[in-house]
């Protein structure tokens, strides 16, 4: 098969590992960058250019696409879904997966467990956004953080407001949490490929921080998930159209608890910790569902 993965970046260790994967598997491998595709629309004919040239031969992608390019890399997918090319992400799993507050949306009818949380686009009634969430301490976060940036835990009612009407006042977009004082530092990454967890690894801040994520020193070690871990995962995954997800989850006293799927999962830290070779159950993924 030739296998395209569509990455800004040929070095990043996810794109690296995903090409070795392929290549040892007997594929032809490529990376395209989404930006750089040109997007030809007519009538009866969807095709791309890259580079001057017209992309043929495909016959299956992976797309890897930075949530600061969403809009862009999900129309080349849609392209590529468009030319009967099969995805390993359907473009319309990926815009979905990419706004926070429907994903959470639709998680929360599923009946799957999160923080409580509250979303507002006003600075008025700020006391009853922080009641609703039950009380301070709150975590504030800004939806286009990542990487624990934009982050923010506030420890009195008197904070939490001030800092949420900053954020109002600059028009930040921002969802207010209740705090999992429990899960103590610490968080689980699922990793989900093709209705299977295939990797799950804990992640614990460092000292006296409540972020877990290993931007911010974080240290990720190798968990076994419980049987109720696992199906929030794999609910989510499923319930948002996700192939290839990581799921991150707070352990709480009431069980696990989603923050967030990711879309576009970076493979270093995962693999690191579990020792799991990931890529391959990725490109075995694409094998299974090349010709349907
Ligand atoms: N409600 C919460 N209660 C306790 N800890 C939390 C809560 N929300 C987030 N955290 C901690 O902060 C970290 C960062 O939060 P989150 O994953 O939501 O933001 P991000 O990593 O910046 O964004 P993204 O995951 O979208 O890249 C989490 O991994 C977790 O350790
Ligand atoms: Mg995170």
């Amino acid at each position: 098969m030739k296998i395209a993965i569509l990455s800004r970046n040929a070095k990043l260790y996810s794109t690296r590992r995903l090409m070795e994967a392929g290549e040892q598997r007997g594929h032809e491998m490529v990376v395209l960058d989404h930006l750089k595709c040109v997007l030809v629309i007519e009538q009866g004919r969807p095709h791309i250019f890259y580079s001057d040239k017209e992309i043929k031969g495909v016959d299956a992608v992976i797309p890897r696409i930075g949530s600061s390019v969403t809009f862009y890399g999900t129309a080349v997918v849609r392209q590529f879904e468009m030319m009967k090319i099969f995805t390993a992400v359907e473009s319309q799993a990926l815009v979905r997966s990419r706004d926070k507050l429907r994903s959470l949306q639709i998680l929360a009818r599923a009946g799957i467990g999160m923080p409580k949380t509250a979303f507002a686009s006003t600075p008025k009634d700020i006391d009853n956004i922080i009641k609703q969430v039950g009380g301070a301490p709150v975590v504030i976060k800004l939806l286009e953080g990542t990487q624990g940036i934009g982050v923010i835990l506030t420890e009195t009612h008197k904070a939490a407001k001030s800092v949420i009407e900053a954020f109002l006042e600059l028009d930040a977009n921002i969802l207010v949490q209740e705090f999992i004082k429990e899960s103590k530092g610490a968080d689980i990454r699922a990793f989900v490929v093709d209705g299977q967890v295939v990797g799950a690894m804990r992640r614990q801040a460092l000292e006296g921080e409540f972020r877990s994520n290993l931007h911010r020193g974080g240290k990720a070690t190798l968990i076994q998930l419980t049987p109720e871990e696992k199906a929030t995962a794999l609910l989510s995954a499923k319930k948002l159209g996700l192939a290839i997800a990581g799921v991150d989850m707070l352990q709480s006293d009431r069980g696990p608890l989603v923050m967030e799927v990711n879309s576009s999962p970076g493979l270093e830290g995962i693999e690191g910790a579990t020792k799991v070779d990931i890529a391959s159950k990725i490109i075995e993924y694409v094998e299974r569902n090349e010709f349907q």
